[in-house]
């Protein structure tokens, strides 16, 4: 292939992210914009919004803010990669559990990355990405207590955050409205209660659990698994409907798996990639 095939192409599909960016910066609480062709493109766009990603920056080592202030973690760095990839820019900003699946909802924040696990439920109100991590529930407790699988947690007081998976779990084992289950705004708050004796178990996701038991200074408390926790999928949320940010998400997605850089940021979190 002659040389100037190559570029000319590089030059088309820079050209097509530029636009491609900004039909879906146009799909904010503005009107929807339809995909300009890229024969039919604008004289002078204006410059691609910046897109809002929510995340809920207490959940080590998927998103937590360092002590600058900044959102770190491997969920921003997947996101921030992607970003990269499909041609558009992302701002993170700081959004608690509690409101977050509302926020995409309103158009505050146009896309949300915080370990979220793709569910039935959760797809009724909201578009998900391919996914891009596996999980499992994982139980913390005290290392002497005689906890050895999901089932003995039942007349324990228990931790979960509100509204995740953790929740919904350890809902269906003690039902729902028992008050043995005490519900916390975020999961590091479920895990002092536990250091602090508050609650006798804690259910949250496998990495987050170990990773802070790994660094409790204190000690004293051991992981329980159990075959009964469905695997779980994270993916990338979108606003229902918007499937041109959708699609280049997980065009981005793919093109960071193809290239090394999924597997780069995976191994340099959780060491060498098992998929
Ligand atoms: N994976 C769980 C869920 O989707 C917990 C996610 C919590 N994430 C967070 N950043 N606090 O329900």
């Amino acid at each position: 292939m002659p040389r100037h095939i190559t570029i000319n192409r590089r030059f088309a599909l820079t050209a097509a992210s530029v636009f491609a960016a900004l039909a879906i910066a146009g799909c904010g609480k503005q009107e929807p914009a339809s995909a300009p062709s890229a024969a039919g493109a604008p004289a002078a766009p204006a410059p691609a919004r910046v897109l809002v990603v929510g995340t809920d920056a207490a959940y080590t080592p998927f998103e937590s803010q360092n002590d600058r202030g900044e959102i770190v973690g491997f969920d921003i760095e997947v996101v921030k990669a992607v970003a990269q990839k499909a041609g558009f820019e992302v701002k993170f900003v700081n959004t608690p559990w509690e409101g977050i699946f509302n926020s995409l909802d309103q158009g505050d924040r146009d896309l949300l990355v915080s370990a979220i696990t793709i569910t039935d439920e959760r797809r009724q109100t909201m578009d998900f990405s391919q996914p891009y991590f596996d999980a499992r529930q994982l139980i913390a407790v005290r290392n002497d207590a005689p906890i050895a699988k999901f089932e003995d947690i039942k007349t324990l007081k228990v931790g979960v955050q509100n509204g995740t998976t953790g929740d919904e779990v350890v809902g269906k084992l003690l039902g729902k409205s028992n008050t043995a289950i005490k519900r916390f705004e975020s999961t590091p708050l479920a895990l002092k209660e536990l250091e602090a004796g508050g609650v006798q178990a804690v259910v949250a996701d496998n990495g987050v659990v170990v990773h802070y038991l790994a660094n409790n200074t204190a000690g004293g408390f051991k992981t329980v698994s159990d075959t009964s926790f469905p695997v779980e999928k994270y993916g990338i949320a979108v606003k229902k409907g918007n499937a041109e940010l959708l699609a280049r998400i997980n065009q981005g997605l793919e093109a960071i798996r193809a290239d090394g850089t999924y597997a780069k940021i995976y191994a340099s979190y959780f060491g060498s990639e098992s998929k």
